[in-house]
This record gives C-alpha cells, sequence and structure tokens, in this order.
C-alpha cells in the first residue's frame, strides 16, 4: 500500500511514544521506507535505538551533530518526505508550529518540508482543551497542517476525555489518504454493501453470508481518492472506514429508501449489497412458538433497487452493479447490465476458491456496455475496488468531456 514511499515521523517527548513505536513496524509492514527524527523529550520515554532497530534506518536526534548531518542532513531529509507524520504530537510541539519556531531537529524540519504534515496530537484532557491549545489547533488547521484529532477514553494522567493518541489504524488510513491521488475530489459516491435481513418474527430471518468486505473496501478506496462518500450497508461486523459516512440498514425495503433518499445527487452508485430477492409475507410481532409441525413460509418479491436506480438513472451518472453467479458467468452478468441498464457489472464466480463470500480476495471480471472486459486475476478486496474505481472514473471523465 505505501511501496515506494517515505515517511518521516516526528517523535515528541509524551507518554504515547510507545505507540509510535508500533506505528514505525505498520508504515514498514504497508512498504514504505520510514525515518524517525526524536525531539529531546521524547527521548527520555523510548530510546532512539528502538527506532532505528524498527525502521532499520539512523534517527534523527541533535541538529548540531556533524555525524549525523553529514550522512544525510536534516535539509535533505526534509526534501525526502513524501509525507510527515507527528506522532505523539505534543501541546508544546503544536505551539511551537503554530508560531513557526525552529530550534531543534523536528521543528527545523517542518519549516523546511513541503510535503503534506499529519499532526496527530495526544496530551493530558486539560492541556487539550486549553484555549491557547485549541487556538493553536485552529492556526495549524489554517497553515495547511492535517489532523487526526485524538481519540476520547482513559488518559495515562488518570482522567478521562479527549487526548489518547488516535487509533493506529486510522492513522494509517489517514496517511494513505494523504499519500494517494485525489482522482474523485468533488465527487459524491454510494456505495451499498452487506447482506439484508428479512425478519418473519422479531428474532428470526431471511439471509446469506455476505460478510460486506467487497462494498466496504470500496468505500474506503473512493474515501482514500477524496469523494464524499456514503456507504448504506445491512447487518454486518465491520468497522464503518474513515471519512465515510454509513447509514445502517436491516432489510432490502429499508435499503431502498435510504438509496432513493440520496440516488439522484450521486455521481457514481456501486451496488455490492446482497439484497434478499425474497422477505416472508407476514412478519409476526411476537416469537413464533414451535408447533412441532411441518410448517411452510410463504415469501413475496422483494423489490429490486439495482433495476430500479437504472430506470431512473439521472444522465451522466455511472451505475455499477454485482453479479454473483455459479455458472455462464459473462453471459449471465451482461445480460444483468443490459436489464438493468448499468454502465459496468462486476462479475464473480462464487464458487471459486478465495472469491465471493467471506473472503479475504476476489477474483472479478468487469464488463462494461460495449463488452470491454478486465478480467481479474485473485487479489485483494481492496486491490479488487481500486480497479473498479479506474474504470468508473474513466466513464465519469469521458462524460464530462
Ligand atoms: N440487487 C438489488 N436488489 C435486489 C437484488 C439484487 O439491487 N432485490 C442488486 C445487487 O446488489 C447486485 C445485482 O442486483 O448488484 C445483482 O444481483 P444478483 O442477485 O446476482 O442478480 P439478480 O438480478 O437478483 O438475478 P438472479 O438472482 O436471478 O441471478
Amino acid at each position: 500500500m505505501l511501496q515506494g514511499k517515505s515517511i518521516l515521523l516526528g517523535v515528541s517527548g509524551g507518554i504515547a511514544v510507545y505507540k509510535a513505536a508500533e506505528l514505525v513496524r505498520l508504515f514498514v509492514k504497508a512498504g514504505a521506507s520510514v525515518h524517525v527524527v526524536m525531539t529531546a523529550n521524547a527521548q527520555q520515554f523510548v530510546t532512539p535505538l528502538t527506532f532505528q532497530a524498527l525502521s532499520n534506518n539512523p534517527v534523527g536526534c541533535d541538529l548540531f551533530r556533524m555525524e549525523s548531518e553529514s550522512q544525510i542532513s536534516h535539509i535533505q531529509k526534509a526534501r525526502l518526505a513524501d509525507l510527515v507524520v507527528l506522532a505523539p504530537t505534543t501541546a508544546n510541539l503544536m505551539a511551537k508550529m503554530a508560531a513557526g519556531i525552529a530550534d531543534d531537529y523536528l521543528t527545523t524540519i517542518l519549516l523546511a518540508t513541503t510535503a503534506p504534515v499529519l499532526v496527530c496530537p495526544a496530551m493530558n484532557v486539560k492541556m487539550w482543551e486549553h484555549p491557547a491549545t485549541q487556538k493553536n489547533l485552529r492556526t495549524l488547521s489554517e497553515l495547511g497542517y492535517n489532523i487526526q484529532p485524538p481519540a476520547s477514553g482513559f488518559l495515562a494522567c488518570q482522567e478521562e476525555g479527549a487526548g489518547r493518541l488516535a487509533d493506529l489504524g486510522d492513522i494509517l488510513e489517514s496517511a494513505l489518504r494523504l499519500l494517494t491521488p485525489p482522482t474523485l475530489a468533488g465527487r459524491s459516491v454510494l456505495v451499498s454493501a452487506g447482506p439484508t435481513r428479512e425478519h418473519f418474527d422479531p428474532v428470526r430471518f431471511l439471509s446469506n453470508p455476505s460478510s460486506g468486505k467487497m462494498g466496504y473496501a470500496l468505500a474506503r478506496i473512493a474515501a482514500r481518492r477524496s469523494a464524499k462518500v456514503v456507504l448504506v450497508s445491512g447487518p454486518c461486523s465491520l468497522e464503518p472506514p474513515a471519512q465515510v459516512e454509513r447509514i445502517c440498514v436491516t432489510s432490502a425495503l429499508e435499503m431502498r429508501e435510504a438509496i432513493f433518499e440520496i440516488s439522484a445527487h450521486q455521481d457514481a452508485i456501486i451496488m455490492t449489497a446482497a439484497v434478499s430477492d425474497y422477505r416472508p409475507a407476514q412478519r409476526s410481532e411476537h416469537k413464533v412458538k414451535k408447533s412441532g409441525k411441518e410448517e411452510s413460509l410463504l415469501l413475496e418479491p422483494n423489490p429490486d433497487i439495482l433495476a430500479s436506480l437504472g430506470e431512473r438513472k439521472p444522465s451522466g451518472q455511472v451505475l455499477v452493479g454485482f453479479a454473483a453467479e455459479t455458472e455462464n458467468i459473462v453471459e449471465n452478468a451482461a445480460e444483468k447490465l443490459d436489464r438493468k441498464n448499468l454502465d459496468l457489472i462486476v462479475a464473480n464466480d462464487v464458487t471459486r476458491q478465495g472469491a465471493g463470500f467471506g473472503a479475504e480476495t476476489n477474483a472479478v471480471k468487469i464488463i462494461g456496455r460495449n463488452a470491454e472486459t478486465s478480467d481479474l486475476p485473485l487479489m485483494t478486496k481492496d486491490e479488487v475496488a481500486s480497479q473498479i474505481w479506474d474504470r468508473v472514473e474513466k466513464l465519469l471523465w469521458s462524460r464530462t468531456q
């Protein structure tokens, strides 16, 4: 994900320094080359050796050490970075940055770099809420710094509130977003995901094993590309991706209502949801008791949300469907593309190992109206999502020319 990218991690002195060590591991695991620079106070919490061992690069500590300056100067470090991440950022460092002070290795680099900077504050809740810190925060935003707000919870100082270093996964996601070209900036997109549940009493329902992973990956990648993303999700156990508005629904009828309310304003809609084609004709208000005899359940058809979206598609909108198939993959998918008035259909063979329901990977064919087909090998769902957005972007681009 971060292959070929150089991240400069600036570490200032707070108890959350130990978490920065784990952050280095995450960045390195994602393929980035990481250079750490520590303030003098940060070195009181964790030694530079820890960061050197984890990053496999020398750690910048002292602006006036001839030896480290001759290897790679602070100006070179500022130039080399594709992204600067400050984690943790203390109240003191925020104040210095807001005032443009450059009195040590890290603050000097911060004035010299032209790379985007992600500020991840961590401190005591009272320090965070102090008007001076809040004023500095506003100044940093105005100066173009990107802020990863602290999380709330129990703090090292035994107080409760905002001030914990943000979740490391969220910091990684923000870093990815800052390093991804904003090819969907200014676009509104809607993705549906997960299964629907069709209840016949309060505790029983018809559903399917969709995990929601493909739809969540599409929402995550679109947000990374700076789209305004709404994710309409059936019940699943996944956390909403960062910078995505999630609307949770249960049944196909609820999903249709949520989607129809905003569908006309979307530049692109991708329906990955495994919508139940039928629902019980009746729903009991109370739990149905067993009778010990044979029972039958009368089903009635659910509306086809995607087909209705195809009928009411505004000009310029790109509409994408998914087709879970077990045979004649391309023929069946192409027929659905036509019947539902889609621009693209993503077909997958759900019987194939590593593809379809619940898997971390998928192998799909993306078919366009002119039968232009991308036959993708088995890859992660994030990679599949990137390929789908590439095709959608091409269509959006061609329509605005
Ligand atoms: N879909 C939908 N509403 C439904 C059923 C499906 O919007 N009631 C959408 C799915 O989100 C998917 C596409 O339609 O994008 C294809 O769904 P699929 O179940 O594979 O196809 P169907 O059209 O239902 O046809 P069949 O079940 O006969 O294969």
